[in-house]
């Protein structure tokens, strides 16, 4: 073949990829318009819609009754039952049922209750509400109780949301493992020893009975962990938050669901596509979870629902969705590694219901909320997560850059620091999607989670030579490594006060042991322990940004000699890698000749 007709062929392929692309966006962007239309069209606004936590589950009416509404299309009837020990409400036909009222007293605060599905083969399944707001399981039961949360007084909300912050620099925690003893921390302890240091992003307030799951394993959506304290005590820990300035977060799955049908959604009205799809395609073959049906018209109202519960009932600021890759995909992402080839992006193994579900969920919370904040926890790099819906994108704010962490532990667990492929680690940084926010941790739970810390770099003495005047090389070297990451990172990306332990939950393995479930914020309060100034070097980088703020600007790149050169909100940054050498004189480009005075912020608290 002539190398001229090679070339046209060339031409045209690219041609029709353009036009491809170009379709399948409309496609989307189709198919959301369409569902928006729906729902609007059948529930008149969507902001009926997405409020059906105030009509579905039990409710109580203004004259004292109650209402049951369930859904359950498997179903043969649903019935209510409880603590008074009597059939409160029948009706045939799963769907909606509304019971006959029980004049006054209402059911009491606190009551027991279970729902008792009466399935087509006539088998009666007792379980809990998927629209339950409270479940509570005492020390020797297995399962979680269904306990009716109507407290004679609301708790009022005293502060209002702080403004919407210009760059996010977040910290991720946990409640019940925030305590530095071993054992489970309630909101309250939070609220009172925590909030004071961070900025916050909440994991595994929705309940999940398996606390080993990290709360991953979702089992009541719209319960906030009992095991941490009474919802109240939760709206208290958001409401102090904001008191201090701080946007608080919520860590969502909808994703999954646990596969726990007592006290989850799972096989809820007998069969096993109610909530999820029915068959291979609703298991998750690693999780072991139930994976959402999103084409479902009752899956949408209760996801959707989900989100307006969090927001309107505990204030939360906004969203981080969890495994945004494994719902994106058809494959979820197992055992697949994203080339950015553009056809990984776009076709049949993409889930598109998942897709839309996604774009709806983001139009209408920055439609009702435009303060409102979402980050997608994704891999796969899929062009347009963070553009507006109107450019046929999928609407987020942010995406979570999950390589950059992952890259740190590579190269600090397989590489001597003399080795270090500096133009790899940028690469890491800088690959981002033009014109789509991220945000970069150094590390984040997921190494905490699987054992691989920072510890990495201080060789098992975290714990020992620690004090001020007891410094050993090792020691020194890692925590001077310990910063130069956490600024290069966050200088071309976001950060977290690093902890010195490893995670790990209480479970079987372990002998249900809290030893590595609790974490040492203590350790900063101590005066004469390096964390102290590790923790002020962290107050530093937050502070200088804050009066900077590069995390907002554009970045530009020079480097040589493991010396990291770039500028950057009119700073000039230069990281020096080398393990020993110290340069004098060392030229480096710059965009504009002049003086460039050394800015003191980071000097002045911490050494
Ligand atoms: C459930 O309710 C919906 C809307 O109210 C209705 O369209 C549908 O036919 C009902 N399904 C059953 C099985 O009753
Ligand atoms: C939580 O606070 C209470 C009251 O101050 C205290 O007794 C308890 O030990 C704390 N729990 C944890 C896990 O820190
Ligand atoms: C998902 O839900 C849709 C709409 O209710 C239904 O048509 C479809 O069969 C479900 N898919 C699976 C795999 O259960
Ligand atoms: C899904 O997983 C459950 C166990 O969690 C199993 O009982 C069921 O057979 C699985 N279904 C399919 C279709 O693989
Ligand atoms: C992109 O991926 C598709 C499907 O995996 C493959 O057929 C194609 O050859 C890849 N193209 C490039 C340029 O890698
Ligand atoms: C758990 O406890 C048992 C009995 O006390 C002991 O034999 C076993 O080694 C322990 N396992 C772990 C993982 O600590
Ligand atoms: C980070 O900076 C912000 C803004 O100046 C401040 O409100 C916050 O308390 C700082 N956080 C830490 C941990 O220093």
């Amino acid at each position: 073949m002539k190398l001229g007709s090679i070339m046209s062929l060339i031409c045209i392929f690219s041609v029709c990829f353009c036009l491809a692309l170009y379709l399948c966006c409309d496609l989307r962007c189709k198919r959301f318009a369409e569902h928006l239309a729906q729902l609007e069209e059948a529930e008149e606004i969507f902001d009926c819609f997405t409020l059906s936590y105030r009509s579905f589950g039990i409710q109580r009416r203004s004259d004292n009754g109650l209402v049951l509404r369930e859904w359950a299309p498997g179903a043969e009837a649903v019935f209510l039952t409880g603590d008074f020990s009597k059939f409160l409400g029948k009706n045939s036909l799963g769907n909606y049922t509304s019971p006959k009222v029980d004049k006054s007293p209402a059911i009491k605060h606190l009551t027991k209750l279970k729902l008792v599905v009466l399935t087509k083969t006539g088998e009666y399944l007792f379980w809990i509400s998927p629209w339950a707001k409270y479940v509570t399981k005492t020390l020797d039961s297995v399962t979680y109780d269904w306990t009716h949360w109507d407290p004679p007084q609301r708790y009022q909300f005293q502060h209002t949301r702080p403004p919407r912050p210009s760059s996010l620099r977040i910290y991720e925690a946990h409640v019940g493992i925030s305590s530095p003893e071993g054992k489970i921390a309630s909101y309250k302890n939070f609220t009172r020893d925590v909030l004071p240091h961070i900025k916050d992003l909440l994991m595994a307030i929705m309940e999940h009975a398996y606390y080993a799951s990290f709360g991953y394993q979702v089992t009541n959506f719209f319960a906030a962990s009992s095991r941490f304290g009474t919802p109240d005590d939760l709206k208290h820990l958001v409401d102090t938050a904001h008191s201090m300035g701080i946007t608080v977060l919520l860590d969502v799955v909808h994703r999954h669901a646990s596969s726990n049908t007592e006290d989850g959604l799972n096989y809820f009205d007998g069969t096993d596509s109610c909530f999820f799809h029915g068959g291979s395609r609703g298991n998750h073959s690693l999780w072991g979870s139930r994976l959402f049906n999103y084409s479902s018209w009752e899956v949408a109202r209760f996801l959707l629902s989900n989100l307006r519960w969090w927001k309107e009932e505990y204030h939360f600021d906004g969203f981080r969705f969890d495994a945004v890759t494994s719902m994106l995909y058809q494959h979820h992402g197992i055992g697949h590694h994203f080339w950015g080839n553009y056809s990984e992006y776009f076709g049949m193994h993409v889930d598109e219901d998942a897709l839309v579900y996604l774009m709806l969920a983001n139009h209408i919370l920055h439609k009702l909320y435009p303060q409102c904040i979402t980050v997608a926890e994704d891999v796969s790099g899929m062009p347009g997560l963070c553009r507006p819906i109107e450019e046929g994108g999928l609407g987020f704010d942010y995406r979570l850059t999950m390589a950059v962490p992952d890259k740190w532990i590579q190269v600090l667990k397989e590489v001597g620091a003399e080795d270090w492929d500096l133009k790899n680690i940028v690469h890491t940084l800088t690959n981002k999607r033009r014109g789509e926010a991220s945000i970069t941790y150094a590390e984040s739970h997921d190494q905490v989670n699987n054992l691989q810390v920072t510890g990495i770099l201080a060789d098992g003495q975290r714990y020992v030579h620690q004090h001020l005047i007891a410094m050993t090389p090792v020691i020194d070297r890692g925590i001077q490594l310990f910063k130069l990451i956490r600024l290069l990172t966050h200088s071309l990306g976001g950060n977290e006060f690093g902890h010195p332990e490893w995670l790990d939950f209480p479970k079987k393995g372990n002998n249900e042991s809290y030893y590595y479930a609790h974490r040492l914020f203590n350790l900063v309060d101590i005066e004469h322990l390096r964390y102290r100034q590790l923790y002020a070097f962290d107050r530093d980088m937050n502070l200088t940004e804050d009066k900077y703020g590069w995390l907002a600007a554009v970045t530009t790149l020079n480097q040589a000699d493991k010396v990291i050169v770039f500028e950057r909100a009119n700073l000039l940054f230069v990281f020096n890698f080398h393990p020993c050498n110290s340069y004098i004189d060392y030229r480096v480009a710059v965009e504009h000749a002049g003086k460039y005075p050394f800015t003191r912020d980071l000097q002045k608290t911490s050494t």
